[in-house]
């Protein structure tokens, strides 16, 4: 797909309140605790299905497409995206995060656009074949995260995706959902102690993208392999827009 021209839309810049995870007024990175232990944390934490979850969208993807890791971290991900022909950019505000992707990308020998950026503020200037926010949703409290939801499908080419990598909603019984409660509470909660994240409950992006025009397609993710499936991919493939006839 060729990348568009991004004309003007509705302001979805402004978010209703300083939005939590933001950096401090002095300028602090929230994430240099957080960006040397990351990786580790979330492959022991989800037993490999945030990896997974995160692949699977790559697969979705064709080489030489465009595509943008919002709040990409620590870049698994987009590297792995790069290594496979796709024109990666990667935007982060977090100076420690982009360092460990930067140097992940180097080690791989691939070349990604680095914006180091808040996405509050970013207006990009052509559109993307692809769009990933991975654990980045969960950063915000609800009013936020929709508010980026919808800036971030702004950025989309006709017919392009939104991918979303995260906490499954809950599933199963009493027990089972308690369980998948505590599970995405307490790195939640610790995130928080080091990154101010918002403290919210699983989001569910089921509902909203039924309601979107094109196709959801959504996928689970069983930690090691055999456990539960308390992780999901969505994936909300944007409709085309008819080309006009000539008159
Ligand atoms: C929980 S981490 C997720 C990292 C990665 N996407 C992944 O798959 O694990 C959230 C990331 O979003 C970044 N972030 C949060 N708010 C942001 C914003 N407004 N603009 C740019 N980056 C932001 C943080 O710096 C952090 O690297």
């Amino acid at each position: 797909m060729a990348r568009a021209p991004l004309p003007e839309g509705p302001d979805s810049r402004v978010p209703s309140r300083v939005p939590s995870g933001a950096p401090d007024q002095a300028g602090t990175d929230l994430y240099r605790v957080a960006a040397p232990i990351y990786d580790l944390c979330t492959a022991l934490w989800s037993g490999g299905a945030i990896w997974r979850s995160r692949r699977c969208q790559i697969e979705a993807m064709q080489p030489g497409e465009s595509v943008l890791y919002a709040g990409g971290g620590t870049g698994r991900a987009a590297v792995e995206a790069a290594r496979r022909g796709m024109r990666v950019t990667l935007a982060d505000r977090s100076p420690a995060m982009l360092a460990k992707a930067q140097a992940r990308a180097l080690r791989a020998g691939v070349e990604i656009e680095w914006l180091q950026t808040d996405l509050w503020d970013y207006q990009p200037e052509v559109r993307f074949d692809h769009v990933c926010a991975n654990h980045f949703f969960n950063v915000y409290g609800e009013a936020d995260m929709q508010r980026m939801r919808a800036r971030l499908m702004g950025w989309l080419v006709p017919g392009g995706s939104l991918h979303i990598a995260d906490f499954r909603p809950l599933v199963g019984g009493r027990l089972a959902r308690m369980a998948q409660r505590v599970h995405h509470a307490i790195p939640l909660a610790g995130c928080s102690a080091f990154t101010r994240n918002a403290l919210h409950p699983i989001y569910d992006h089921d509902r909203w993208g039924e309601q979107q025009p094109g196709r959801l397609q959504v996928q689970d993710h069983r930690m090691w392999w055999i456990g539960p499936g308390w992780y999901r991919t969505w994936r909300l493939e944007t409709e085309s827009r008819t080309p006009a006839q000539p008159t």
